[in-house]
């Protein structure tokens, strides 16, 4: 059995000067997490502690000697949990020209995925669970290309419907998420639900994706928060969007019947609002369409019909 030495010992560079840090609690690498507080998720990462220490891992994803956000990955399925990390300003724009790392503590193959298990599978992609395109800036961007930060993700749900809701969020971040000190500042948590038995070579495809955030929106006053849960198949249609739910149903979805999934504990993130108010507000951003503020995916008739009857209604009421 291959044990974890102690981080001094492992805490070598490579000539890349890459390495990711393997950290006995998440207290040591908190500062991604609003209130420094992990998600607790059920089973898993309960009360801060991981309760099965030899499966789940949690990796201070380091670059450049510089901790960058953090991880609590799956040796098992060889996928992560969930990455956290901080949205703030963009630095730079451009998806770096860079390789798929390797965690140098996580060396031995058996813990970890390789690009051998991802190679060459056109069904599915190398999904970035901490999406590049958040990252602040170039170094940033690269930190996320590390195999302990993806999962074979259905390549047209990657492309798609995913990357749609990636884009939409960020833009709403972006003109929203503005802290009391005029920074953005979003906090960002999203995962992987693994499959019983769907593997891609030695590592887990997993049954769905989701992805939550939560910030201070100074410019509104309140806390702002929305989750979003995708299954990992090809996305059926190109106008196919993900549907925007509160903290609560996402919550809901991701818990078990005898413990509940939280995952911004002891704050104020609103669990029964979404921002899907503010989408008609952005402009050049691909969020689902909404009609006077409610989503209209699936459209029904329904949908269309019952403001009207409710308006024909009123006014019937008020003559
Ligand atoms: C990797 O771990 C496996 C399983 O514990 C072990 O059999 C193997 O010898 C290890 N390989 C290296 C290079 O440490
Ligand atoms: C606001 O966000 C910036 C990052 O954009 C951060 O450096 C700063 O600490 C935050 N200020 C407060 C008061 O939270
Ligand atoms: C990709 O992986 C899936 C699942 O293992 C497999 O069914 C499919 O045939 C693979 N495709 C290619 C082109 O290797």
């Amino acid at each position: 059995m291959w044990h974890f030495l102690p981080i001094t010992a492992l805490l070598f560079s490579l000539s890349d000067r890459t390495f990711a840090e393997v950290v006995q609690s998440i207290s040591d690498c908190d500062h991604y997490l609003i209130n420094h507080t992990p998600p607790h998720v059920p089973g898993i990462l309960e009360n801060g502690r991981i309760l099965n220490q030899n499966r789940y891992k949690i990796i201070c994803q380091t670059y450049r000697n510089r901790r960058r956000f953090v991880t609590l990955y799956d040796v098992q399925n060889k996928i992560p949990v969930f990455s956290a990390f901080r949205f703030v300003d963009q630095v730079d724009r451009k998806r770096p020209k860079t390789y798929w790392k390797i965690e140098p503590q996580m060396k031995n193959y058996t813990y970890q995925a390789s690009n051998k298990d991802y190679k060459a599978n056109n069904t599915f992609d190398r999904g970035h669970i901490f999406p590049s395109s958040y990252a602040s800036s170039k170094e940033d961007k690269e930190s996320t290309f590390t195999l302990t930060n993806i999962v074979p993700q259905a390549e047209s749900f990657n492309k798609g419907s995913w990357n749609k809701m990636e884009m939409c969020t960020k833009c709403v971040m972006e003109k929203y998420c503005i802290n009391s000190s005029g920074g953005t500042e979003g906090f960002v948590v999203t995962g992987a639900q693994p499959s019983l038995n769907s593997m891609l070579n030695r590592v887990n495809v997993p049954s769905a994706l989701w992805s939550a955030f939560c910030c201070y929106s100074a410019v509104r006053g309140a806390w702002i928060a929305s989750g979003h849960w995708g299954n990992n198949v090809q996305d059926e249609s190109k106008h196919k969007y993900l549907e925007t739910m509160t903290l609560e149903n996402l919550q809901h979805i991701l818990g078990m019947s005898n413990s509940e999934f939280v995952m911004f504990p002891g704050t104020k993130c609103p669990l029964t609002t979404t921002v899907t108010e503010f989408y008609p507000e952005l402009k050049n951003c691909p969020c689902p369409p909404t009609v006077s503020g409610s989503i209209t995916s699936p459209p029904s008739h329904f949908a269309f019909i019952f403001p009207l009857f409710v308006y024909s209604y009123l006014h019937w009421v008020s003559c």
